[in-house]
């Protein structure tokens, strides 16, 4: 009886600010704050920027709000919503397949997510150590080891699924509402201090000023693409399942449009501290190129070049280094719970289980696989990376816009937009979106999907 309670009473965030706050908290984590300037840095700076920007509204923000709309439309997990929005049995079957990939996926990017997180995470110990001139402890902590590492990763699982057994409001909403505005300020905060360091101008002009020359680049195009969809948390269920939350009084392309911009100027601001940080470290005679000249970007920038610059700025910079690892660890916190609940909301409604049960069964399942994964880093790492963010992400975001666009009948589209928005029907919005997320999204998707496998 009380399972059955449990399983049948769905959460709801209690205000739009707190959906902003964990719809944007999902869609704010490493994909920005590490994702977006290491592709910036290595894609020719100001070109990526403005191809990111452009590819962001072009494409993700249409795909976000067809995950947004099919979830308050149904207010059903990935796999429940996708075949209730037809009658056809084929389509129904097809339906079924794509939400239980995107649940899969989602919980295999979490897999490696953790683990990144935990890197990061053990940086915070660190940067404390350091500054209490604890030697011995402070390169235990800030260097890759198996058991540093599971450690971590176990630590982050823990303290993910701690929150999301608490269930939408009093977890996941509660969390998202406290963490990100922490993060803001401490983001704002640092960025300041950065750019007042000796050597960040030089730093600020490559992120700021476009190299053209770069942006037919093949790569350029679908590196921004598929960072559009991974800082937005598209493809895999969780915006879907974050719909599924909001109430039916508020204006879901309005919502929606907030997150997406905040999301694409947490980026900004993240690429406004990041790089300048790296012509910091030049400047204070720190390694910043590769030897194949471009610059450094991936773990060895976060993990290397930045504790660098920090030590070489003794206390000040053991603060700074502080701050910044909390700011990384908060974000991804916010992001895992957003991942961790569409595995879990499969399982609560499909066995109609407890949350808390749910949780728990999943969370240990996901870390084994983060375990596995640790074990056989060189093997498995990279690979899940790219078939899961690289591949499988566009897809099952091209499957989402056809689901939105063909499947669910434009009449119910109408409504549902509708609802929370009065004038919908005459609005820009409805002008340009329904025809534009039947055609013009799944073809200029597939379009960069193909070349991102030919190259
Ligand atoms: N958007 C998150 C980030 O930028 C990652 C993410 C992907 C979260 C998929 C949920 C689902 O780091």
């Amino acid at each position: 009886m009380a399972l059955t309670d449990a399983a049948s009473e769905r959460g709801q965030f209690s205000s739009r600010f707190g959906f902003i706050a964990a719809a944007t908290g999902s869609a704010v984590g490493l994909g920005n704050i590490w994702g977006f300037p290491t592709q910036t840095a290595s894609h020719g700076g100001g070109a990526f920027v403005l191809a990111y920007l452009i590819l962001t509204f072009l494409l993700a923000y249409p795909a976000l709000m067809a995950e947004l709309i099919i979830g308050r439309h149904t207010r059903h997990n990935m796999v429940g919503a996708l075949p209730e929005l037809t009658k056809k049995p084929a389509l129904k079957i097809i339906g079924r397949v794509t939400g239980f990939y995107g649940v899969a996926i989602a919980s295999l990017i979490l897999s490696f997510y953790t683990i990144v997180a935990g890197w990061l995470m053990a940086q915070v110990p660190a940067a404390l150590a350091g500054i209490n001139s604890q030697v011995p402890t402070t390169s235990w902590l800030s260097e890759s080891s198996l058991l540093r590492d599971s450690l971590f990763c176990g630590v982050f699982s823990l303290l993910t699924a701690s929150i999301v057994a608490r269930g939408v409001k009093e977890g996941i909403e509660r969390w998202s509402t406290r963490l990100m505005p922490a993060l803001v300020l401490l983001m704002l905060g640092l960025v300041a201090t950065v750019l007042t360091l000796p050597g960040a101008m030089e730093g600020l002009r490559l992120y700021l000023v476009p190299n053209f020359s770069v942006i037919t680049d093949p790569g350029l195009l679908t590196g921004a693409m598929g960072q559009a969809f991974f800082s937005l948390s598209l493809g895999v269920g969780t915006m879907l399942i974050y719909g599924s939350y909001v109430s039916k009084a508020d204006n879901l392309p309005l919502t929606g449009a907030y997150v997406a911009l905040i999301d694409t100027g947490i980026a900004f601001l993240a690429g406004l501290l990041i790089i300048p940080a790296l012509f910091v470290a030049q400047y204070q005679g720190i390694e910043i190129y590769n030897s194949d000249n471009t610059l450094i970007a991936g773990p060895d920038l976060i993990l290397q070049t930045l504790p660098s610059l920090f030590n070489s700025l003794g206390i000040v910079g053991g603060f700074i280094g502080l701050v910044f690892f909390l700011l990384l660890t908060i974000a991804a916190l916010t992001s895992s719970i957003s991942m961790l609940e569409v595995p879990v909301t499969f399982v609560l409604e499909t066995f109609k289980t407890s949350r808390s049960r749910a949780t728990w069964l999943v969370g240990v399942i996901i870390f084994g696989l983060s375990l596995l994964i640790l074990n056989n880093f060189d093997l498995l790492f990279a690979g899940v990376i790219s078939f899961t963010t690289k591949y499988s992400q566009p897809l099952l975001g091209v499957m989402l816009c056809l689901f939105a666009g063909w499947v669910l009948h434009r009449n119910k589209l109408l409504k549902e937009i509708s609802t929370g928005f009065t004038g919908a029907k005459d609005s820009l919005f409805w002008k340009i979106w329904p025809g534009y997320i039947r055609f013009v999204c799944p073809l200029l998707i597939i379009l960069m999907f193909v070349q991102n496998v030919r190259s």
